[in-house]
């Protein structure tokens, strides 16, 4: 009985809307890093204290500058640092060497913070030495961002290979954590998935590795938020406003004339959202 209504919501709903409204790929969809980025400082009053970590040759530090960040950048590696100051000078005042796994290390970033904006994109986590690093990689990541805070964070996962490995091997071992590592990293830190897209690369063989080498992760826009973790019974009061969140009942027929259709699916959206 319950399964029936619920069957006849979901055909009216479908029924009463319009085809552009229902069909999925016109969508819009932003995936630039600078565009989400502004957009999310706007909407959550995000600050401009931007911390990359493993940032590497410095290209996204120099480009996060140029878009008006106050950028601190690190990586493990010292060579890169220089590499970074000797690509993009204006970076120099800006790079410190840390290690993301050590906790002695990230106490000393933590003492340069808060920090508004936490990068750690290009799979730098998935440098860990096994699946137990990488959760507390991780867990310095979001103990870097202030209490409301963007992280954007790139993860390779085992399933986005064949077999699902728990690690692959490309020039150097990466640590693969799973879909549902990645769940339970999100939810014990009461972080909000903003956003998530993949990445694809094939790299050419190498020296050391002899066969191409096609290289995925997810990008992924979270936010932390205040409090980090969800109070006691907050489960509860989610289904409640999962409830509210249904499809209201149509009020009103868009008319072509007054707003251009990606417009309107779009602005329908949120609602639904
Ligand atoms: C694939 S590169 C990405 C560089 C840069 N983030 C980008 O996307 O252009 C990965 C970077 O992570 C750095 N890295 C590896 N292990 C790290 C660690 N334990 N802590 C911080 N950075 C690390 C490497 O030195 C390298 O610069």
């Amino acid at each position: 009985m319950r399964d029936a209504r619920r069957r006849r919501e979901i055909r009216d709903y479908y029924l009463g809307i319009s085809p552009d409204e229902i069909t999925s790929h016109l969508t819009p969809a932003s995936f630039d890093l600078w565009d989400s980025v502004a957009r999310y400082r706007r909407e959550l009053q995000i600050g401009a204290r931007w911390l990359e970590i493993g940032g590497g040759m410095g290209d996204l530090a120099a480009a996060a500058l140029d878009h008006g960040y106050d950028v601190l950048m690190t990586d493990v590696q010292a060579k890169l640092l220089d590499t970074a100051a000797a690509r993009h000078p204006r970076l120099r005042t800006r790079l410190r060497r840390a290690d993301i796994f050590d906790a002695r290390d990230v106490a000393a970033l933590a003492a340069q913070g808060p920090f508004s904006i936490v990068a750690a994109v290009g799979a730098v986590l998935n440098h860990a030495r096994d699946q137990s690093e990488l959760a507390h990689g991780f867990d310095h990541l979001v103990a870097l961002g202030e209490p409301s805070s963007l992280l954007v964070v790139d993860l390779m996962l085992s399933e986005m290979f064949p077999g699902h490995p728990a690690s692959v091997w490309a020039d150097f071992l990466h640590v693969l954590p799973g879909f549902g590592d990645l769940a339970r990293l999100t939810r014990a830190s009461g972080l909000h998935v903003l956003e998530a897209h993949s990445l694809y690369h094939r790299y050419p063989p190498t020296a050391t590795f002899d066969r191409e080498f096609d290289e995925r992760m997810l990008r992924l826009f979270f936010h932390k938020r205040i409090p980090a973790r969800p109070p006691r019974g907050a489960a509860r009061s989610l289904v409640r406003e999962s409830r509210r969140a249904r499809p209201a009942p149509r009020r009103r027929v868009p008319s072509p004339a007054s707003d251009p259709p990606g417009t309107r699916r779009a602005a329908r959206r949120r609602s639904r959202a």
